[in-house]
């Protein structure tokens, strides 16, 4: 199969189009079986739920093409289970595990060319996402859904790739105790805009989120968890109800303790103890691991001893290990690494 003519290493993280999707529609309480369509555009009601109350969700992957050529995707199986778990929170109806996984699979499969070649930083993003397609006027779910999965190339989330990025604490919520932070709904990006708009206007990569009952504790960003590690070299990540449990948060804690034998602790981060770790990540399918170099706090500045030339050393082997399992350098853990083709 013949790659695509793309300047692969030169890649951002934006939408390219590529040849095919898939779509599946939701009607009289039943999936149909889907089709492989080239047709990028949504045809739906004017008074569709997904446009006036919101109700879409989604979610992210990536595929890789490994050392041995061959093109996979991490953990979709946890994908599934979490788009799952975020259709029974929106009252939409759940997209079956086995069928999410197979539309993940079939969809890269139609857009080969795309992805990215080894060892040229690039991988194929999967965006897996539904939203209710039929008109409903008054506040409730709607009958009908699309349930859909495109892929675009893509390079590095934050510009400049592996180099730290600065973050500042924000003032703005994210999620409210007891609502939707813990699941992907198109709705809690909504919410963030306004605040990451004005976050990249004062010249920083993205914010820090509190817990919105008491402003003292880590939450995460805009698209990704954070991991800390002490100065005595633990893996420190936020515990928390209202952030998304990242795939990618959860196997590095695995990594760090099976491969690594780094101890490791899911708590309550405090943020006053932030200024106390050595290093500092944002963790995502996006972000991979970005190193946080410096985090603004209404003017005061935390500066990881890490610096900002540079991945901390821990960091730098988490990040290392991660991808040397997702691009065929290492082994995976069993049930971890999907073949494509
Ligand atoms: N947190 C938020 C708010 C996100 O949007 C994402 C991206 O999916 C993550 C965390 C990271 O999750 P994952 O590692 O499953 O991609
Ligand atoms: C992902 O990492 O897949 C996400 O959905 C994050 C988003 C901000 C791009």
């Amino acid at each position: 199969m013949e790659k695509k003519d793309i300047d692969w290493s030169n890649l951002g993280f934006g939408y390219i189009k590529t040849d095919k999707r898939f779509v599946s529609n939701f009607k009289d309480g039943a999936w149909d079986d889907g089709i492989m369509t080239e047709d990028a555009t949504v045809s739906i009601s004017e008074c569709a739920g997904v446009l006036q109350y919101a109700q879409t969700c989604f979610e992210g992957l990536k595929a890789y093409t490994t050392k041995q050529g061959k093109i996979v995707c991490f953990r979709p199986d946890l994908n599934a289970q979490r788009m799952i778990d975020t259709c029974k929170r929106l009252e939409m109806p759940v997209f079956p595990e086995e069928r999410f996984v197979e539309a993940v699979v079939e969809t890269v499969k139609a857009n080969a060319a795309y992805v990215p070649p080894y060892g040229s930083g690039a991988t194929l993003y999967i965006r897996p996402y539904m939203f209710g397609s039929s008109a409903v006027i008054g506040v409730s779910p709607a009958e009908e859904y699309q349930f859909r999965v495109f892929t675009t190339p893509v390079g590095p989330y934050f510009k400049g790739g592996a180099k730290p990025i600065t973050i500042r604490v924000s003032d703005f919520d994210r999620a409210a105790p007891h609502g939707t932070g813990h699941i992907k709904a198109g709705l809690n990006y909504a919410m963030s805009l306004y605040a990451i708009v004005d976050a990249h206007n004062q010249g920083f990569a993205e914010n820090m989120y509190l817990d919105a009952a008491t402003h003292t504790k880590v939450e995460e960003t805009g698209g990704a968890n954070f991991i800390f590690i002490t100065k005595d070299g633990k893996l420190v990540t936020p515990k928390s109800n209202s952030i998304l449990p990242s795939i990618t948060r959860r196997s590095l804690m695995q990594v760090a303790k099976d491969y690594l034998g780094i101890e490791v602790e899911e708590r309550e981060v405090f943020f006053d103890e932030v200024k106390d770790f050595a290093e500092c990540g944002l963790c995502g399918t996006a972000a991979v691991i970005s190193p946080v170099g410096k985090i603004n706090d209404h003017g005061k500045e935390i500066c990881f001893p890490s610096g900002m030339d540079e991945m901390g050393p821990i960091t730098k082997k988490l990040y290392d290990t991660l991808t040397g399992i997702q691009m065929g350098h290492m082994d995976a853990p069993e049930g971890w690494i999907k073949e494509i083709m």
